[in-house]
């Protein structure tokens, strides 16, 4: 029953009728899943646009999201995550400060919101190796000593959040993680209250979900292994969603999953009952969503750095010679990433 459930809850979001699910709220989201061009940076691109008083932190080498905000970016000119977290890596270098860029000033759409961002770095590349020689560092010390100097290395992200946060007067953090766990996407985590994660309606998108459950739960895993004793600092799994989603085009069928999206919300939907006391509810209806492919609108929004949100039905752009349009579904994109976004904060 419970597929049919979220279902009808999708005709109701795309008709901006679905009520507000009583999620808990949190300040700090990890978008992340261990699988690349899924859909991570596209969603908190989106949903960074949805929300005030907020900071978005990139912290995937490839600086995707960073270019969104500032099509400068790889000129590589800005004080970055990575200049904010060596510190805690490596003694004696002086600590950041108001690192945070306000977004209206490199991408005029979002003139209108008080958000930030922190910028990536191509450097972060080299992070999973600093981080576990800093660690390795810590062995000689005293067990208390060592404790502290982890816990100082392991938060090191979190840390600065708070203190960027503080210092530009925002409440909501959306930290978008690249496809691999080693580095900053470990320390997304330890910062994170709570994970979005998108799940391509494709096989290997579910291997990676089932990864990223086992790394968020086993005691071996390389996240739980150095979390201090007695720390219950583990991010609970706010939702999933199912990115690319299409829908049944057979005449008479009514928001209809098509068969490609049912096979692979049912898979997701048993894997997250399986695992309920990951949720942050402990109910698996209240945690999975449909995001829809958006097509022509996608492209036009990534090209132009432009938030679905702003975009109109039959605006047109040529992308390689091919006359793109947005397409008339985009209304009901737009009904999907709003719906997402309230249940954040
Ligand atoms: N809902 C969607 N519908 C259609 N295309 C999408 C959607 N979401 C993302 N895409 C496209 O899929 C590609 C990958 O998206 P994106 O860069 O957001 O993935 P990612 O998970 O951040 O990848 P990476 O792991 O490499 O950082 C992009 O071309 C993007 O425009
Ligand atoms: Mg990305």
């Amino acid at each position: 029953m419970a597929i049919e459930t979220i279902i009808n809850r999708q005709s109701a979001i795309a008709e901006n009728e679905a009520d507000d699910i009583e999620l808990p709220r949190q300040s700090v989201y990890a978008v992340c899943n261990l699988r690349g061009g899924i859909g991570k940076t596209t969603l908190s691109f989106n949903l960074s646009y949805l929300a005030d008083d907020l900071l978005a932190v990139d912290t995937c080498p490839q600086g995707n999201l960073s270019y969104f905000y500032d099509n400068t970016y790889y000129a590589g000119q800005q004080t970055n995550v990575k200049d904010m977290i060596l510190p805690y890596l490596v003694p004696g270098l002086g600590k950041a400060a108001r690192v945070a860029a306000y977004i209206g000033a490199t991408n005029p759409y979002f003139s209108e919101k008080n958000n930030y961002y922190i910028p990536s770095s191509e450097e972060l590349y080299l992070l999973p190796s600093q981080l576990i020689t800093a660690i390795n560092q810590t062995a000689g010390l005293q067990q208390e000593q060592r404790v502290q100097a982890q816990k100082s290395i392991l938060y090191s992200l979190k840390t600065e959040i708070v203190r960027e946060c503080a210092e530009n007067s925002l409440e909501k953090c959306l930290i978008d993680t690249s496809p691999f766990f080693a580095g900053a996407t470990q320390l997304a985590w330890y910062a994170a209250d709570a994970l979005v994660i998108p799940v391509r309606t494709d096989q290997q998108s579910v291997k990676s979900l089932e990864l990223l459950i086992n790394t968020l739960s086993s005691p071996q895993s390389e996240f739980r292994k150095y979390l201090p004793e007695n720390d219950r600092n583990v991010p609970k799994i706010q939702m999933v969603v199912l990115t690319h989603c299409g829908w049944s085009t057979v005449a008479g069928a009514r928001n209809e999953p098509n068969q490609q999206t049912k096979v692979y919300l049912k898979k997701v939907y048993d894997i997250l009952s399986k695992h309920r006391t990951l949720l942050s509810t402990n109910d698996p209806d209240n945690h999975l969503f449909m995001l829809d492919d958006f097509l022509g609108s996608g492209r036009i929004s990534s090209i132009e750095s432009k938030p679905i949100e702003l975009l109109q039905e039959g605006e047109t752009k040529v992308i390689d010679r091919v006359r793109v349009s947005v397409n008339k579904s985009v209304g009901k994109c737009k009904n999907q990433l709003k719906f997402i976004a309230r249940q954040l904060w």
